[in-house]
């Protein structure tokens, strides 16, 4: 798959088995709130992606262990990154050389690691821009660490400059604290000779990539290096420990930023915000609040607490009471929700409507100002405007093979406690009489009654105390 636009290609390698996670799912794929673990990085690099001079043209992602999972997760959500394969984990160095057929035909090659969520748009722009106006053959990016243990270290003589990894390091290198980041440039046509000379020879039996910065110098190819200042920005996750920590750091970095930006929280501490998710200012989140995937709140917007709201869209001044679990839905404006509420697949809640407590909607739409105060189910129903849906409606809209459609008018009153069997149409301003089971139209203006006539038999209590006395 030779790729012939020049300029720079981004190979991520994700194609290791991330062993000290002790989890069957590859560990890119472990998530960091509600992203996995790569979504950050490729995230990062988006920004950087175009056509230009220092730009980034083409993304490709090594995969290897469970490398049907990673590829399943980049065709559904990140459609333009190629993955290469790696069926055999050699090494970092082994993982560049598989991809050389995709990174033959670009200027430079970007490499970085899967696992550093931390990464900044901001520090790979810089880099590129670094790289093209230093004509090196190699930039890479080290950092000063508080605790290099496990990192490559940079051992620096005069000029001369290569990277050790830990296992490899004497004692006196270990002791060096600038440490490889793991994030490289390289110019194609330096890269093309040097991949090949790679050896295995050290401690792990691998194809190490920093082992070509030692060679590039030795053979007087310019090599070039940036000092990044920022340690946070490059840690690895590598352990259960370490995801956490970094989904914590992450989650309170997003809070704040939404706290700059003017939206309300009475205990951010206990509110949880993917990194996708968008919402305007002057919108207020109680406490104990999870908001996820695409979501986006609009001003005014109210989300409280005990809420669980994923791929939402709420418009200006909707408001979500409380205790609700809302997904792929939408709340227009001024419309309200809860408590103890289930919007799912595509439910809608128009302007000014109303739904309450215990209702779940699915793929329905429940019209401008109509009402669903408390304890309905609405499912594959369209509810016109001004309709008010009694407590304990169903739409019985599963037949055990398919699911049907309800259709409401404006204006109708669906008394308390009525089914719905589906398919079946309410007219514009009929009603239903409580305790109905409606399987026929209600025509317009019509009032649909379906439920047994009342019967009241004179005395019968009395009758029965007198029964019951004498049995005693
Ligand atoms: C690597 C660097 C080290 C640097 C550190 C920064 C090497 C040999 N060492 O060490 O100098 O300080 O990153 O974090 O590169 N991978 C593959 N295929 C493989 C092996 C690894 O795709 O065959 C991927 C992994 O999934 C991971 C990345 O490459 O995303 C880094 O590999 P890892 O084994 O974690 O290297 P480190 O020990 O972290
Ligand atoms: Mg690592």
């Amino acid at each position: 798959m030779t790729c012939s636009t020049a300029g720079t290609g981004a190979l991520v390698l994700a194609a290791g088995k991330g062993t000290r996670m002790k989890s069957d799912h590859p560990k890119v794929l472990l998530p960091i709130l509600d992203q996995p673990l790569l979504y950050y990085v490729l995230s990062a690099l988006e920004p950087c992606r175009g056509t230009g001079r220092g730009k980034i043209s083409s993304v490709s992602a090594v995969v290897g262990h469970k490398g049907e999972e990673v590829s399943a997760y980049l065709s559904g959500s990140w459609p333009s990154v190629i993955p290469l394969w790696q069926h055999e984990q050699l090494g970092t160095g082994h993982a560049v050389r598989i991809a050389r057929e995709w990174w033959s035909g670009f200027d430079n090659l970007m490499v970085l690691p899967g696992d550093v969520p931390h990464l900044q748009s901001s520090t790979l722009e810089a880099l590129l821009a670094d790289h093209a106006g230093s004509g090196a053959d190699c930039t890479f990016l080290s950092f000063s660490a508080a605790d290099p243990r496990g990192y490559g270290r940079v051992v620096r003589s005069g000029p001369a400059v290569s990277i050790v990894e830990d296992r490899d390091a004497t004692e006196e290198q270990k002791l060096i604290s600038e440490v490889n980041s793991g994030i490289y440039i390289f110019t194609v046509s330096a890269l093309r000779p040097f991949i090949d000379r790679l050896d295995n020879e050290n401690a792990q039996g691998e194809y190490y990539l920093p082992d070509l910065v030692g060679l590039m110098v030795r053979d007087g190819r310019p090599v070039n290096s940036t000092i990044a200042s920022r340690e946070a920005e490059f840690r690895g996750v590598n352990t259960p420990e370490h995801l956490w920590s970094s989904g914590e750091s992450i989650r309170r970095e997003i809070v704040e930023g939404h706290l700059s930006r003017g939206v309300r929280m009475m205990d951010p501490s206990s509110v949880w915000i993917g990194p996708a998710v968008t919402i305007e200012p002057d919108v207020s989140i109680d406490p104990f609040v999870q908001i996820w995937g695409k979501t986006a709140i609009a001003r005014g917007s109210h989300v409280g607490a005990f809420s669980i709201l994923r791929n939402m869209t709420l418009s200006e001044g909707a408001d979500v009471v409380s205790h609700a679990v809302l997904s792929d839905s939408r709340l227009e404006r001024g419309s309200r929700a809860g408590p103890f509420i289930v919007l799912r697949d595509g439910a809608v809640l128009g302007e000014d409507a109303l739904a309450g407590k215990f209702v779940e909607i699915k793929k329905s739409v429940l019209g401008k100002r109509s009402k669903a105060p408390h304890l309905t189910y609405l499912g594959d129903a369209s509810v016109g405007e001004d309709t008010n849906i009694g407590a304990g409606t169903i739409t019985c809209n599963y037949d055990g093979q398919r699911k049907n459609p309800t259709t409401i008018g404006n204006r109708c009153f669906i008394g308390s406690d009525t089914m719905l069997v589906a398919p079946v149409e309410i007219e514009d301003d009929a009603f239903t009489a409580a305790g109905s089971v409606i399987s026929r139209t209600v025509p317009e203006g019509a009032l649909g009654v379906a439920r047994a006539h009342q019967k009241n038999i004179d005395g019968w209590s009395s009758r029965r105390q007198k029964r019951e006395s004498k049995e005693q």
